[in-house]
This record gives C-alpha cells, sequence and structure tokens, in this order.
C-alpha cells in the first residue's frame, strides 16, 4: 500500500492525512474483494523497517491504527471477513495489541474473505523465525536436519494455511517487493502501477485482474505441459 505520503503532498497537507485516506483505500479493496469472491488479502501496512520513521509520523500511524481496529472490527465480522496479523507485534503499543488478539479470537466458521494485515512484518524475518521454529523441534528431538526441506520449512512460516498469493499488486510506482512475502511470492504473478494507493478504485483493481488473467502461469514448465497441470491439481 504504496504512496500515502505523496498522495497528501500533491495536496500540500500532511503526510498523516495521506495515511487517513489509504485507511479509506483499505474499505475499497476489502469491498472489492468481496465482490469478487477472492478469498485471501494480505496487505503491508507497516514494515519492520517503518519503526525507523520520524517518530511522529510512527505515532500518528499507531494512532490511526487503533482507530481503525476499534471502528472496523465489528463491521468486518458482519461482513464475513476474518482478519489476522502477522509480523512481530511486541514493539506495537498494548492497546493495538490486544485489539489485534481480540480480533484474532472471533470464530467465523463461515468467513468469504481472510484479510490479513502484515504489520511490523518482514520477508526476511519471516524466514528466520520459521528456521528458528524448525531448530526448536530439532533441538526437542521431534524433528531429524534431513526433514529440514521446502515443505516443513514453508509450514514454519507466515500464512502456511493459505495458497501462496497469486497475484501481488504494488501501488505507488515503485518496483520492488521491499522485504514484503520473499517466500511465498516465488511464483506469483507481480502487478504494479503508478497510482498512489489512495487513489485506488474498483476500476484500478479491474485492470489488475485482468492483466493478471491474461498471464500464462507456467511454474517453471513449458506452455505443452499445462494443461496435465491443470488436471492435476484438480
Ligand atoms: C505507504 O505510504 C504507507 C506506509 C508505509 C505506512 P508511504 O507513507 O510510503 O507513502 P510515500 O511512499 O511516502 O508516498
Ligand atoms: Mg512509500
Amino acid at each position: 500500500m504504496d504512496g500515502n505520503g505523496r498522495w497528501a503532498k500533491q495536496r500540500q497537507r500532511p503526510r498523516t492525512l495521506g495515511h487517513r485516506a489509504g485507511a479509506r483505500a483499505v474499505r475499497t479493496v476489502v469491498e472489492y474483494c468481496l465482490k469478487r469472491g477472492i478469498g485471501a488479502l494480505t496487505l503491508f501496512a507497516f514494515s519492520s523497517e517503518n519503526w525507523n520513521r520520524p517518530e511522529d509520523e510512527v505515532g500518528a500511524l499507531m494512532r490511526l491504527f487503533l482507530r481503525v481496529l476499534e471502528s472496523e472490527v465489528d463491521e468486518l465480522t458482519r461482513q464475513k471477513v476474518r482478519l489476522r496479523f502477522i509480523g512481530d507485534r511486541s514493539r506495537f503499543p498494548e492497546a493495538i495489541r490486544l485489539r489485534m488478539a481480540a480480533a484474532e479470537r472471533i470464530v467465523l466458521p463461515d468467513a468469504k474473505l481472510t484479510l490479513t494485515l502484515a504489520a511490523g512484518y518482514g520477508g526476511r524475518a519471516d524466514i528466520a523465525r520459521a528456521a528458528q521454529k524448525l531448530a526448536e523441534r530439532v533441538r526437542e528431538g521431534s524433528l531429524a536436519p534431513e526433514q529440514i526441506n521446502e515443505a516443513t520449512l514453508a509450514e514454519a512460516m507466515d500464512l502456511a494455511d493459505l495458497p501462496p498469493p497469486d497475484l501481488f499488486i504494488r501501488t505507488g510506482g515503485e518496483h520492488r517487493i521491499s522485504n514484503f512475502l520473499l517466500w511465498q511470492l516465488a511464483y506469483t504473478e507481480l502487478w504494479f502501477t503508478d497510482v498512489l494507493w489512495p487513489d485506488l478504485d474498483d476500476a484500478l483493481l479491474d485492470n489488475a485482474l485482468a492483466d493478471f488473467a491474461g498471464r500464462e502461469r507456467r511454474f517453471g514448465l513449458i506452455s505443452e505441459q499445462l494443461p496435465a497441470l491443470a488436471l492435476e491439481a484438480r
């Protein structure tokens, strides 16, 4: 979700205003997923590196984060959106951590959308955490070192219970991953736009999906093998 600061600057307003507009765009993309039957949405809300921004911006983001959690969780639950968080939340103020935990405790057996907010998240840290979990299992004797492989590592990563992401969208014109889901994005289709996050609308998301629909996903194979791959997946 990139471009909040520039959106505000274009209007000669403080960056904080851009973040508030960015929060409204989250509503837009959530509604879009519900309309289109998209079952999983993961938003990069705050990276592990964002803690190093100026103190007043971090403070404003924390207040906004808390306000959004206070005002949106009930409505999301009503809409059958399951909310979860990934990342290191230990540095977040306690009021936020309590709200996160409360939101994650809500049981929604008939959830339509799993909305994951990556907060204090870093893709490298995610991989390191997974390695540490497996190392602990080796130490306690429940895992042999030879059993450390792509499958066991994948199980220890964030989002392990979801299919790998199909489509990655980055707004704001930069062409990079910036330490988002490094492991999980291995075969994800990447889509970049200059549109700033607060300006996101249904038409933009329609464009991204149309582009995605036109891509041939070969997963390292050649075109001729794909019909067989599709059959296997059934
Ligand atoms: C993204 O917008 C929001 C967060 C990282 C919290 P930016 O704040 O990075 O906006 P720009 O890149 O300065 O425009
Ligand atoms: Mg940015």
